[in-house]
């Protein structure tokens, strides 16, 4: 028996990155050797299993043949004969097809890898690569992670991928697997090369096609929505602030509400998610007119924003809307707006219920006259402001 490490902790040591999960291969053993030894399945049939220690995951090496379309149409065969070369062969890209023997330091490479790090290629091994839609998403992924390190996808590759797409492969993903990648890529600082990847590729069409429309719907606001998405980048972590921020332009599409609930159902996206890019969506014209609306219109755009029950999703509805503002203006009156909605809600939060109550109100009377507080604290800090 033979352990090897692989895949992308292999990569990104070699790129001198932090290295996150390690996998290994095990070559020339069998499933009852590994469970003798303590080693925990993963799944009842599948070739994985977690070390009994430090519950990395251990792989039997294997070779896969597809057999239906998409992502679990998978057959995989195991034995002690399957070389090391051969599990590499049936990976995705060549960079992520590296082994390292940890005893000796020594690195195995059948296909090329540590030439593209170095040429910063993102290639596909085999026309394999084809058998997994998900990579289309993984090598955007990538694309995106590693564009600050200079890599690109080679032209033999996106060849590939487009042929994917016409062939309908792409059709096959999963909403789980698109959202799981989508969300990760959110992650990373220049998300957007991900969507810009897919759409060069003929996929975005295909894989978001509520999001092709918005960007596609006129040149400015295409571009202006990757500007806004780099621009939140910057703005926060938080990637449902990031996702709003790309979608922020559908509100300038007449079913943009509809558009917005398709898209979020479709995928099944967390409910964090979908409410920051409703709110982003459907209330956007309140934070670009904020500094001329009336306190009247300001809490009438809390109170859709339900920003007294969940300031959280306020703030991050201000960040997505800054993001795009600060492209479409400057980040200076971005800041603005933002802190004027801020300050808004600080005063109408101030309305005490409690006083309300002891002076005897009741029943709806209550609602109004927290209301009416509000508006006249709101239109104070407003009269208080023109004035300096
Ligand atoms: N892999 C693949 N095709 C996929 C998924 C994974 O070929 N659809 C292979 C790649 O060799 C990859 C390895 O399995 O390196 C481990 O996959 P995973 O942990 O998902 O990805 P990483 O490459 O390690 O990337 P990340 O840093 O994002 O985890």
């Amino acid at each position: 028996m033979k352990i090897y490490r692989v895949g992308g902790s292999v990569r990104d040591e070699l790129l001198h990155l932090p290295v996150k999960d390690k996998d290994y291969v095990v070559v020339g053993a069998n499933a009852k050797q590994l469970l003798q030894q303590g080693f925990i399945p993963v799944g009842k049939d599948f070739p994985v299993f977690l070390h009994p220690q430090t519950k990395e995951e251990y792989a039997l090496a294997r070779t896969e043949r597809k057999t239906t379309q998409g992502y679990h149409g998978f057959n995989f065969y195991t034995d002690t004969s399957v070389t090391l070369e051969e599990d590499l062969r049936r990976r995705d890209l060549t960079i992520n097809a590296l082994a390292m023997d940890e005893v000796t330091q020594q690195i195995i490479d059948p296909y090329g890898g540590r030439e593209d790090l170095q040429n910063k290629l993102l290639r596909h091994i085999s026309p394999a690569f084809a058998e997994d839609p998900v990579r289309i998403l993984r090598i955007a992924r990538f694309a995106a992670r590693f564009a600050p390190l200079g890599f690109r996808i080679a032209e033999e590759t996106k060849q590939l991928i487009r042929e994917m797409v016409k062939n309908g492969e792409a059709n096959a993903l999963v909403a789980e697997r698109v959202w799981q990648e989508t969300e990760k890529t959110l992650g990373e600082q220049h998300a957007a090369i991900y969507f810009q990847v897919l759409d060069e590729n003929q996929a975005l069409k295909v894989i978001f096609p509520e999001l092709y429309t918005l960007l596609h719907q006129n040149r400015m606001l295409g571009e202006q929505a990757y500007y806004a998405l780099n621009h939140a980048t910057l703005l926060t972590q938080d990637k449902a602030v990031r996702w709003a921020a790309l979608l922020y332009n559908l509100h300038t599409l007449a079913d943009s509400i509809q558009i917005n609930k398709q898209l979020l159902q479709r995928l099944h996206i967390p409910k964090r998610y979908i409410k920051i890019a409703q709110y982003t969506v459907q209330y956007a014209h309140c934070f670009t007119q904020i500094m001329t609306l009336s306190a009247n219109d300001i809490l009438d755009c809390l109170l859709a924003l339900d920003a007294f029950r969940k300031e959280s999703y306020f703030l991050s509805y201000l960040q997505s809307c800054q993001a795009n503002i600060a492209v479409q203006y400057d980040t200076q009156h971005a800041q603005q707006c933002s802190q004027h909605f801020i300050h808004c809600l600080d005063v109408a939060k101030q309305v005490s219920v409690k006083a309300i109550l002891e002076q005897g109100y009741v029943g709806s009377e209550i609602r109004v006259q927290t209301n009416q507080q509000r508006i006249k604290n709101i239109t104070q800090y407003i009269t208080n402001m023109t004035k300096l």
